[in-house]
């Protein structure tokens, strides 16, 4: 279904979206003991839903041949928080999600100044991650033409560019968005780590620990020894995940086909769909809105 984008808070919200933000703005409780994986979209949410998810509950989950990511996706186990508030029954919601068992695990797409008071006062902590902008924007054209469901679709893939370069997709601008977590967990590092997926992709064991310790659950030598980070990132990894029974069909949150969330999971095929023009359009709009800004993507040009 074709949705529309309104303007709301300062970012693009899909109206598919609005009320569960709202609800969820009004009624989330966070836990301290809480995580939430927070990203803009087509950045690598799902896999860093995975990641999370398998990290804090290696306990509850110690069997690798039995774990919960081969038998439902991660978008499942880690709803995203305005997907739960979305529709009536709000206490029944509420209820439900003050008897999850801890630690919880949410995702979001919302811009951090968004986030409710709750989460930002509470201890929970904030797992971002971002991609490089060149990737992002392919990701996001190929994925929103399959789906047929945002601003990006159905136009050439230059006016999609305009339209990604001025902010105008769901949850943008991404520049806002990713700038956002950027100066928050610059300022309270032990609130937002801050991951990029091409950091990931290069070393995903280092981040795997690093994770594991801001989250209050570092590994210890003799799960490492026991290979349990590597069953974690075995469990994980794009093949793995893609060729899953469960991902191949059916759909997952607001009907969206799981096979779509799994196209290359590569750095740098955007050089497959670029022009020229196209590189000096995006490259130019990020030093625009990145400048002085440190945050940088190493692996554009
Ligand atoms: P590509 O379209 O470049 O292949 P999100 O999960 O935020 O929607 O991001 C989707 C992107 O992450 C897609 O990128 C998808 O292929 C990739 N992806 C999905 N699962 C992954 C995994 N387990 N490891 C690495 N990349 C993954």
């Amino acid at each position: 279904a074709s949705r529309h984008l309104y303007l709301f808070q300062h970012f693009w919200c899909p109206s598919t979206h609005i009320e569960g933000v709202n609800n969820f703005q009004k009624h989330f409780q966070a836990k301290d003991s809480d995580a939430i994986v927070a990203s803009f979209p087509k950045s690598g949410t799902t896999w860093l839903k995975a990641l999370t998810f398998s990290i804090v509950n290696r306990k509850r989950f110690s069997s690798f041949d039995n774990h919960p990511l081969l038998t439902s996706n991660s978008h499942e186990l880690v709803p995203f928080l305005d997907f739960i508030f979305h529709g009536d029954n709000i206490q029944h919601k509420l209820s439900y999600l003050c008897n999850m068992t801890e630690p919880r695990v949410f995702g979001t797409h919302i811009p951090f100044p968004s986030l409710s008071n709750s989460i930002k006062e509470s201890n929970c902590k904030i797992v971002y991650i971002c991609r490089n902008p060149f990737d992002t924007f392919v990701s996001s054209w190929t994925f929103f033409n399959k789906i047929k469901s945002d601003s990006l679709s159905e136009v050439t893939i230059e006016e999609a560019l305009e339209k990604y370069c001025k902010g105008i997709i769901g949850f943008g601008p991404t520049w806002e968005h990713m700038l956002g977590y950027w100066k928050e967990s610059i300022a309270t590092p032990n609130k937002v780590l801050f991951l990029k997926y091409e950091e990931l992709k290069e070393d995903v064991n280092f981040y795997v620990k690093r994770v594991a310790e801001f989250l209050d659950c570092p590994f210890t030598e003799g799960e490492e020894s026991d290979g349990v980070i590597e069953n974690i990132i075995k469990l994980c990894s794009f093949e793995k995940m893609k060729n899953l029974e469960v991902n191949k069909s059916g759909t997952v949150g607001r009907n969206v086909e799981k096979k779509y969330l799994f196209r290359k999971g590569e750095i740098g095929d955007w050089i497959n769909y670029f022009s020229p023009a196209m590189i000096e359009k995006l490259s130019k709009t990020m030093e625009e809105k990145l400048s002085g800004s440190g945050l940088s993507f190493k692996t554009c040009l």
